[in-house]
Formats: C-alpha cells, sequence, structure tokens
C-alpha cells in the first residue's frame, strides 16, 4: 500500500470509525446478549426481592446514608403512559415518592416501605406526577424529581423533611431546554445537570424520536442550571443520554443508552462546562448510574432492548396488583433480564459484573450503603425492589478500599 492509499484510508476510517463502532457494537450485542445465551451471574454475596405486593415500576432510587433511608420514585401508571417508551394508553393513574428505611441488618428483617406524603402540590399537577429520574442534594434536602407529566415535561423541587418521610414543594421548572428529562444530579446546594434522552419527544414527534433511538443520534443532551440565577445551558450532546453521576467534585459520568456507554467528563469548576475524557464500552443497553461513597460508579441497564420493548408494551395486560387486578395471570408475563455492574476509575478501570438475569428484571438503577453494605436495585417494569449485600473485598495494597470500610461521607454532603 502505497502512502496515498494509506492516508486515505486512515481518513475514511477516523471518519467512519466512530460511526461504525456505534452502530456495529449494539448490533453486535443484539447477537451475544440474546436471552438464550445470556448467562446468569449473581456477585452478590445475597439478594432478595422486598415489597413485590406494594409497590412496582421504580425507576430511580437515592439514599440518605446518614439516616439510612432510601428515597424510590416509582410509577404504577408506567404501565399505561411511558413518555420515554412511547406508551400513551392513560395518563390518570399516577406516580409517588416512597421511602424505606433499611436497618442494619435490613437483610433479616421484614421493615417496611412507605409512601411519602406530598404537600404544597397543586392537585391538578399531583394527579398528573409521573415521576422519573430523582436527585437528592443531602445536606438540606433538596429533592429534584424529573416528571414526566402529561401537561408537559418539568423538574419539581421538594425539600423533605427530617425523618425523611414527606416532601413539601418548592417549585416547578419548566424551560426550553428541559424537553425530555430523565436524570437529575446536584453539584451544589443550587446547581443540577439534567440529562434529556431525546432531542424530539416521542410523543409529539413519535418517527423522528424513534429515528433518534435507532440511528444513535446525538440528540441527546446534558444540561446545567442554576436555580440561584436561572442561568440554564447546554454542555454537552449525546445520543441516549440516561443516567448521569458525580464521581468525585470535577468528574461527572454520563451513560448513553443506545451507543451503549458511559461517558467521563471533566468539570470545569468555573464555567460548569464539561469536556469529555473518557467513554467506556458497557455490553448492555445502559440505564442509569449512581455513585457509592468509595467512587465506585454502579451501572445499571438492560441486555437485550427488545426484550424491555416488548415488556413496555405489553406490561398493562397482566394482573399487575394494585390498580390493574384483572387481566392475564402473571407467571405468562414476558420478562426482560437486568444486568448491573460496576466500574472503579481509580483501579485498573475494568468493568465488574454484579447481576445478570431474570428473576428481578428491567434494572434501571443500583445503589450502594458502603457503611451498611446494603444496595438496592430497582426495576422500570418490575415489582418490588432487590435488596443485595455485596462480597466483600480483597483489601488493596494501599489501604484504601479494604472490607468496605465504613464512615467516608458520601459526596452528595
Ligand atoms: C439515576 O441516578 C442518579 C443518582 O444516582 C439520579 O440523580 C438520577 O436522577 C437517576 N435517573 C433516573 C432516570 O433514574
Ligand atoms: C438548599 O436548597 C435550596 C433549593 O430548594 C437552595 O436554593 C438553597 O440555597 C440551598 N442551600 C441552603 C444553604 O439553604
Ligand atoms: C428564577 O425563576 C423563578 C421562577 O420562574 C422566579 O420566581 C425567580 O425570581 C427567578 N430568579 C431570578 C434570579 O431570575
Ligand atoms: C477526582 O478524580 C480525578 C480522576 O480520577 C482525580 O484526578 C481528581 O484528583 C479527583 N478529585 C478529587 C477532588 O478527588
Ligand atoms: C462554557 O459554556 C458557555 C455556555 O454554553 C459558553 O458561552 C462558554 O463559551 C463556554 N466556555 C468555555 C471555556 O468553553
Amino acid at each position: 500500500m502505497n502512502w496515498t492509499k494509506a492516508a486515505i484510508y486512515t481518513v475514511v476510517l477516523a471518519i467512519v470509525g466512530p460511526f461504525l463502532v456505534d452502530h456495529l457494537y449494539p448490533a453486535w450485542l443484539m447477537i451475544v446478549n440474546h436471552p438464550k445465551l445470556l448467562p446468569e451471574i449473581s456477585e452478590f454475596e445475597d439478594y432478595k426481592i422486598k415489597f413485590a405486593d406494594q409497590i412496582r415500576n421504580c425507576e430511580d432510587v437515592v439514599l440518605d446514608e446518614k439516616r439510612g433511608t432510601a428515597i424510590l420514585s416509582c410509577d404504577p401508571g408506567r404501565d399505561k403512559w411511558n413518555t420515554v417508551m412511547g406508551t400513551f394508553i392513560d395518563p390518570s393513574w399516577s406516580g409517588a415518592l416512597w421511602y424505606y428505611n433499611y436497618p442494619k441488618f435490613a437483610f433479616h428483617e421484614e421493615g417496611a416501605i412507605h409512601r411519602m406524603e406530598i404537600s404544597g402540590m397543586d392537585p391538578e399537577a399531583w394527579m398528573k406526577f409521573h415521576p422519573l429520574g430523582i436527585g437528592y442534594w443531602s445536606s438540606n434536602r433538596t429533592l429534584y424529581v424529573a416528571n414526566h407529566s402529561p401537561l408537559g415535561p418539568t423538574i419539581e423541587v421538594f425539600k423533605v423533611n427530617k425523618q425523611v418521610t414527606c416532601v413539601v414543594h418548592e417549585r416547578t421548572i419548566s424551560h426550553d431546554l428541559l424537553n425530555t428529562p430523565n436524570s437529575i444530579i446536584p453539584i451544589s446546594d443550587h446547581e443540577i445537570y439534567i440529562t434529556n434522552d431525546h432531542k424530539w419527544e416521542v410523543k409529539e414527534h413519535r418517527q423522528m424520536a424513534t429515528l433518534e433511538t435507532y440511528l444513535s443520534f446525538p440528540g441527546g443532551s446534558v444540561v446545567y442550571m442554576n436555580l440561584h440565577t436561572n442561568e440554564t445551558f447546554k454542555v454537552a450532546s449525546l445520543p441516549f443520554a440516561n443516567g448521569i453521576a458525580v464521581i468525585n467534585g470535577t468528574v461527572l459520568a454520563v451513560a448513553s443508552t443506545t451507543t451503549p456507554s458511559v461517558n467521563i467528563y471533566a468539570i470545569d469548576l468555573e464555567t460548569k462546562n464539561i469536556t469529555r475524557t473518557q467513554k467506556i464500552s458497557v455490553p448492555f443497553w445502559v440505564d442509569n448510574l449512581s455513585v457509592d461513597s468509595n467512587g465506585i460508579l454502579l451501572i445499571a441497564g438492560h441486555p437485550w432492548a427488545p426484550a424491555v420493548t416488548k415488556v413496555s408494551k405489553t406490561n398493562h395486560l397482566y394482573q399487575l396488583g394494585e390498580g390493574q387486578e384483572e387481566g392475564l395471570p402473571m407467571e405468562q408475563r414476558p420478562k426482560a433480564p437486568s444486568w448491573v455492574a460496576e466500574w472503579d476509575g481509580n483501579a485498573k478501570g475494568e468493568l465488574r459484573n454484579l447481576y445478570v438475569g431474570k428473576e428481578y428484571g428491567t434494572s434501571t438503577t443500583a445503589v450502594r450503603d458502603v457503611g451498611r453494605n446494603i444496595g438496592i436495585v430497582v426495576g422500570l417494569y418490575e415489582k418490588g425492589i432487590m435488596l443485595f449485600k455485596s462480597k466483600p473485598r480483597l483489601a488493596k495494597k494501599n489501604g484504601q478500599r479494604g472490607l468496605w470500610p465504613s464512615g467516608k461521607e458520601s459526596v452528595f454532603d
């Protein structure tokens, strides 16, 4: 090959390469992750499914580790109303926030999960509350909730009481740059980053949104918002931006579901702009991210996208329980497997699988309280929550990460 030819190949590859990677990789995953080939993995020391008769369809969970309380965003109405997946049968069954005080020995105790009382919200808005991602700033107990209301997408800001049992509505935010808000992460007591999963909303532009998803078009975005000045601007565009988490004060992780990857960005603390420093390919359609107090990123998602689509389209036909007593028997319900992994950016940066399986399906978010060694996985179309205990890890040479040391404060404090 002569020099010019090599140069042309290089240029062509440089242009087409990323496109091929972004499109061939998911195509390859469609084959290797087929439910018939998918291995069952559990690297948890133990796990159990709890509260299956009380809650369903939880998209997100955040922990208040100081108090040992989990706040969950669950929407039993999602079976008939999902603005991300494009289900628009009936929006009238609304979602809610729940809290669960998990004691240190939560694993051996019954425990109880309760609905959080919401006050100060306009009754009409409250009736149409469809919570998706939630973000929590624990030091002043501010809770941000992405709300996919049929009246239009908003971010609802709540104050959580000291006991973490109820919330008072403070403010509703809507903005042109928040057209498909999905996940929210606070970076200070008055600043948040929000992801928008699409440029086109499924409800208004079904074809464009579908094309955007299938072509991995970078129409999703990350938006910065300052709640004191109301300054709002876009800091990044990427395909199907989904979960968002802060690894430490200056490092942000954003999931791109359709490429499937986790993108790592450096935050410029002066301008709040972000610059991508790394892209980690993940062997499943990444949904949400969280960071534990050791700085380890927990990644949850879906091994096989068609299975989730099928569940989202058919779930409403089954006897799901509260609000849906009629229907086909639950045993016949299709299930979509889950995949949960973790990534330690400080170590070699390998991905470690924690759970792959169907027993608890459609995993969207995994969180872990390091001190109590209790974790929770929630599933978009699943009944109950999955409680897990991690295996102890061998101490590292530098002694930084031993057997789940307790103590280190959460990055959110
Ligand atoms: C994902 O998790 C993060 C923090 O763990 C949260 O801030 C975000 O809102 C979540 N998003 C969704 C869609 O669950
Ligand atoms: C706490 O939260 C609110 C958002 O409701 C924010 O505007 C406020 O400045 C925060 N900080 C303090 C110290 O109150
Ligand atoms: C920000 O927006 C809110 C509600 O839209 C408004 O009440 C507030 O005065 C605004 N603040 C500033 C500094 O513009
Ligand atoms: C955050 O993580 C980055 C990359 O691992 C590191 O360079 C930086 O020093 C960390 N910052 C803090 C405040 O820990
Ligand atoms: C940061 O983002 C803002 C708003 O998008 C833009 O005006 C500014 O030029 C950016 N700054 C840098 C240093 O890139």
